[in-house]
């Protein structure tokens, strides 16, 4: 009869070592082809509640998906058909990162079209918690299981990339700076994203009769944002390039990939809007 180690396969272990708890570092991860190797960098370790290891995006660029999955497995077949490597080791006591490398052909998984990719990392098999073992660790509980003909319960955890908008900000001519260029998930607030990137605005939260002082005039991309709220619209009636960074937020439909480009300080250089000698408003399109 044929084991279910026998269908799990080990490689040489890559170079690539996981680390403890690291601070969250905002960096950004360029994966490569969905292979195991091509998407261990995306993944690091950190600790939960309990203090055991869990495993999370190296970059703040992905997130990860939980998914269960089901390997139907008979008396005769009882192997998974699942391709295990090893990247690296957390210390001695706490194992590693175990991800997938792909299907056995004509094993039980791959004749299942059990959904597993290359790169997804076993967190649960059965009941047991796998998070962050090494190989031996993982196969062990692999073969810990319910005997066949008893299907193989996995949850597995997968890295996917996070859609973005592209940011680019623009300040007043006489501050003679830079522009900055950064992403932003869909669902951030404007504010926070700007203030994540060090771009500092003037704010007047405090202050009962708010003076839109936090505003920016959006230069491209209006629909990138949320529609403003009615208290936002009635604030910049006057305004139609204007938002409130405060109060606006990137949409959740915001197509990944597309543009923001705002300007600090309109109330400074008020492009929009000038008083001729007459007292008479006359506004400028750009
Ligand atoms: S901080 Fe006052 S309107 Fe935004």
């Amino acid at each position: 009869m044929q084991s279910a180690a026998t269908v799990l396969a080990a490689f040489a272990l890559a170079a690539t070592a996981l680390t403890p708890p690291q601070r969250a570092l905002r960096r950004q991860t360029r994966l490569h082809a969905r292979t195991a190797e091509g998407m261990a960098p995306g993944w690091k370790a950190t600790t939960d509640e309990t203090g055991a290891y869990e495993l999370i995006p190296a970059s703040y660029e992905y997130q990860y998906q939980e998914i269960f999955v089901e390997i139907p497995r008979t008396a005769e077949s009882p192997g998974l058909g699942v391709l295990l490597e090893q990247f690296g080791t957390l210390d001695a006591a706490n194992g590693g990162l175990t991800l997938v490398a792909g299907l056995v052909e004509g094993g039980n998984a791959a004749n299942a079209g059990v959904d597993l990719l290359p790169g997804d990392s076993i967190v649960k098999a059965g009941t047991t918690r796998v998070e962050c073992l090494d190989y031996d660790a993982t196969v062990d509980a692999l073969m810990a299981l319910p005997p066949a003909p008893a299907p193989a319960g996995l949850m597995v955890k997968r890295l996917v990339k996070v859609p973005f908008v592209n940011m680019r900000v623009m300040f007043p001519r006489e501050e003679n700076r830079k522009d900055v260029t950064f992403k932003m998930r869909r669902g951030a607030s404007l504010r926070a994203e700007l203030l994540r990137n060090r771009v500092e605005m003037p704010t007047c939260c405090e202050d009962m009769n708010c003076l839109c002082n936090c505003a920016v005039q959006v230069r491209k991309g209006a629909a990138v944002l949320e529609p403003p709220s009615t208290q936002e619209a009635q604030m910049i009636k006057k305004e139609p390039y204007w938002r409130l960074t405060c109060r606006a937020c990137v949409s959740r439909d915001a197509e990944d990939g597309s543009e923001l480009v705002i300007r600090m300080r309109p109330d400074l250089e008020n492009v929009m809007r000038r008083k001729n000698p007459f007292g008479m408003e006359t506004t400028f399109k750009f």
